[in-house]
C-alpha cells in the first residue's frame, strides 16, 4: 500500500509528507515540479527514508502520471500541488490555470483510468483527496455567518477562480464517473515551512531584517487562520473516514484581522528576539490596498466535526509562538530561500505600493 501526494515540496505539502511518515510506514510517492514554491530542503530528514520517493514532475505531464500510477499503483492520491499566491496571480494568472485548473483535469482522468480498472474491494477502498481553499466562497460581510459547504461558489480573484474550477472537476469526476472523491476547503494556513511571501513569514523575516512590515490598505482584513499540522489531520482524517463526494471546510475557530497578526507578530519578537532599536511596531507601513482584495473569511468547520470528530489542536496563541520560535531556529532555511528570484518577487509586488 502507498499513497500518491502532488505538491509534497511545498509548505503544506512537505508538513504533510512529515506528518504522516511520523505517524505511518505507509510509504508516499512525493509528485513535484519544483516550482519557486517548492523546497526540498523541508524533507531533508527524509533524505535516506526508503518509504519517500520523490519524483520531480508536472501534474500536466499525463504520461508521467500514468506511469506512476502504474509502477506504485496507490491506494489513494492527495493533491496539493497549486499555484497559491493572491498576489502572483494578479501580476501573472496564466500558471494558475495552466496547474490548477489543466493540472487537476489531467490528475483526474489518469486517475480515472486507473480507478476503474482496479479490483473490486480496492476500487471501492480508493480516494482522490482535493486540498482546495475557502477563497472559493468570495468574501464576507462583518455580519454575514461563517462560509458552510452549502454556501454559493463566488471567487474572486484569478487564484481563487482557478480553485474553484478544479473544485467543480474534482466534483464532476464523481457524479458523473462516480471517481470516490473528497474535498476540503481550508482556511489560511500557517507554521513551519511556509513560504516568506505569505503574511506571517514575510511580517516576521522583515522585521528581523529591520524591514517595513507593508499592512495592505487599512489592515482590517479578516482571516481565519490554522496551524500548518491542524490541517494535515484534518485531511488524514477525511482520507480515512471521509464520504466519497463530500466536502468538508476545515478552519480553526479564529478570525483575526491582519493588522492584529501583525502586532501578535511584533509582541512575540520583541520578547523573543528584541532590537536595540525598540518594538519593531515602528516598522509597520501602510501600503496601497491588493485590487478586488477580499475583506472577509470565515470558515464553519462544524461539519468535519459532526461527521468526522476532527477539531484542532492548537489555539492561535500556542501555534504562532510555534512558528515564530521555529522561523527564529531555521535562520538558514529563510537565508537560503532569498535568492535571486525571490528579490525579484519583492521588487515586482513592493516597489510600486
Ligand atoms: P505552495 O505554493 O507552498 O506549494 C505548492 C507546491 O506545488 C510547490 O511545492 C510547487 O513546486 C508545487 N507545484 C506547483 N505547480 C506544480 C505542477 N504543475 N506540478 C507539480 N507540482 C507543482 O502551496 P501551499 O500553501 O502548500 O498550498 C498547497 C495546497 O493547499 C494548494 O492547493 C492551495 O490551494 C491549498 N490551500 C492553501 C492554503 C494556505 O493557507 N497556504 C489554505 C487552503 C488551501
Ligand atoms: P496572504 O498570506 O497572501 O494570504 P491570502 O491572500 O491567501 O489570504 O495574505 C493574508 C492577508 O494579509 C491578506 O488579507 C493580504 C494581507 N497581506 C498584507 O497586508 N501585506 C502583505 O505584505 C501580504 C503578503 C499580505
Amino acid at each position: 500500500m502507498s499513497i500518491i501526494v502532488t505538491g509534497g515540496a511545498g509548505f503544506i505539502g512537505s508538513n504533510f509528507v512529515l506528518e504522516w511518515l511520523r505517524a505511518s510506514d505507509e510509504p508516499v510517492i512525493n509528485l513535484d515540479k519544483l516550482t519557486y514554491a517548492g523546497n526540498l530542503e523541508n524533507l531533508d530528514s527524509l533524505q535516506n527514508d526508503p518509504r519517500h520517493t520523490f519524483v520531480r514532475g508536472d501534474i500536466c505531464d499525463r504520461a508521467l502520471i500514468d506511469q506512476l500510477l502504474v509502477t506504485h499503483k496507490p491506494r489513494a492520491i492527495v493533491h496539493f500541488a497549486a499555484e497559491s499566491h493572491v498576489d502572483r496571480s494578479i501580476h501573472g494568472p496564466g500558471d494558475f490555470m495552466r496547474t490548477n485548473i489543466e493540472g487537476t483535469f489531467t490528475l483526474l482522468e489518469a486517475t480515472r483510468g486507473y480507478w476503474q480498472a482496479l479490483e473490486a474491494d480496492a476500487k471501492a477502498a480508493f480516494r482522490f483527496h482535493h486540498v482546495s481553499t475557502d477563497e472559493v466562497y468570495g468574501t464576507l460581510k462583518p455580519e454575514d455567518p461563517q462560509f458552510a459547504e452549502t454556501n454559493a461558489y463566488a471567487p474572486n480573484s484569478p487564484y481563487s477562480a482557478s480553485k474553484a474550477a478544479s473544485d467543480h472537476l474534482v466534483r464532476a469526476w464523481h457524479h458523473t464517473y462516480g471517481l470516490p472523491v473528497t474535498t476540503s476547503n481550508c482556511s489560511n494556513n500557517y507554521g513551519p515551512y511556509h513560504f516568506p511571501e505569505k503574511l506571517i513569514p514575510l511580517m516576521i523575516m522583515n522585521a528581523l531584517a529591520g524591514k517595513s512590515l507593508p499592512i495592505y490598505g487599512d489592515g482590517m482584513q479578516v482571516r481565519d487562520w490554522l496551524y500548518v499540522t491542524d490541517h494535515c489531520s484534518a485531511i488524514r482524517t477525511i482520507l480515512a473516514k471521509g464520504r466519497p463526494g463530500e466536502v468538508y471546510n476545515v478552519g480553526g475557530w479564529n478570525e483575526m484581522p491582519n493588522i492584529d497578526i501583525v502586532h501578535t507578530l511584533i509582541r512575540l519578537l520583541d520578547e523573543l528576539a528584541p532590537s536595540k532599536e525598540g518594538s519593531y511596531a515602528r516598522l509597520i507601513t501602510h501600503v496601497t490596498d491588493r485590487p478586488g482584495h477580499d475583506r472577509r473569511y470565515a470558515i464553519d468547520a462544524r461539519k468535519i466535526e459532526r461527521e468526522l470528530g476532527w477539531r484542532p489542536a492548537e489555539t492561535f496563541e500556542t501555534g504562532i509562538r510555534k512558528t515564530v520560535e521555529w522561523y527564529l531556529a531555521h535562520q538558514e532555511w529563510v537565508h537560503n530561500i532569498q535568492t535571486g528570484a525571490y528579490q525579484e518577487w519583492v521588487n515586482k509586488n513592493y516597489a510600486s505600493r
